[in-house]
């Protein structure tokens, strides 16, 4: 790993503004971007794919050692193009069915080792801003700056909503509401790197913030670590 390449790690639920938030400040900065959601959405899409159960761990984790994923920037600052083997993915990844799929083959252990060394490795000169759950207190425990947004599940499924219907899903409010609140259990009750703030993260509950603050917020207190002395 090259642990002189400086980490902004940026970890909270679904719909905390964390995609976004990275995405901005990456393009700012002229760092890399990991969205680490994505390859846990991808294993998803290829399990459906190639017709393995979620009850089969090790194949699971087999599929994850040996999924060739892609993160294709794009130059207008989106988001990157996820190639699985080659092929874009595309839509599928985004759906909340994606999402669902995420969570449940994230709860295990040995996917969650096997996706360590390739979060590992997009860590590139000049720096990485890294979103996720466990960005700050696991895979980049070293990063300069964690910071860990959230906000109320209300609110964070009515920025989904807005996001998914700009992107022509049909979706359900009360639904979107009630899967947040499951994967959100999900996510923070399994054994391995649960969804939950590290020790040494700044806390910033986003629902009175727009993105422009959020983004705000988060650079000057970067440039308050990146200062010498
Ligand atoms: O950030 P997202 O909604 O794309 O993530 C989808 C799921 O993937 C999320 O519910 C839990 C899992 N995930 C994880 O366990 N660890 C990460 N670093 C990123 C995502």
């Amino acid at each position: 790993m090259n642990s002189k390449v400086p980490v902004l790690a940026i970890d909270g639920p679904s719909g905390s503004g964390k995609g976004t938030v990275g995405q901005i400040l990456a393009q700012r900065l002229g760092w890399h971007f990991l969205d680490s959601g994505a390859l846990y959405r991808a294993l998803g899409v290829a399990a459906i794919r190639e017709r393995v159960s979620l009850d089969d761990k090790p194949t699971l984790a087999r599929l994850a050692t040996s999924m060739d994923i892609h993160f294709v920037p794009r130059t207008d600052g989106g988001a990157a193009a996820v190639l699985l083997h080659g092929e874009e993915i595309g839509d599928p990844l985004r759906t909340e069915e994606s999402g669902r799929l995420a969570s449940i083959v994230a709860a295990i252990p040995e996917v969650r080792q096997a996706l360590l060394q390739k979060q590992h490795s997009l860590r590139q000169p000049p720096g990485l801003v890294a979103d996720g759950r466990d960005m700050g207190s696991t895979v980049f425990p070293d990063a300069i700056l964690k910071v860990y947004l959230t906000a109320s599940p209300e609110v964070r499924a009515q920025r989904r909503y807005k996001q998914l219907i700009e992107k022509g899903f049909d979706v359900n409010l009360p639904r979107l509401l009630d899967e947040i609140r499951e994967r959100d259990a999900r996510d923070a009750g399994r054994v391995v790197s649960p969804l939950k703030p590290a020790e040494d993260a700044c806390i910033l509950d986003t629902s009175q913030l727009d993105i422009s603050g959020v983004v705000e917020r988060v650079h000057g207190l970067l440039q308050e670590r990146q200062r010498p002395g």
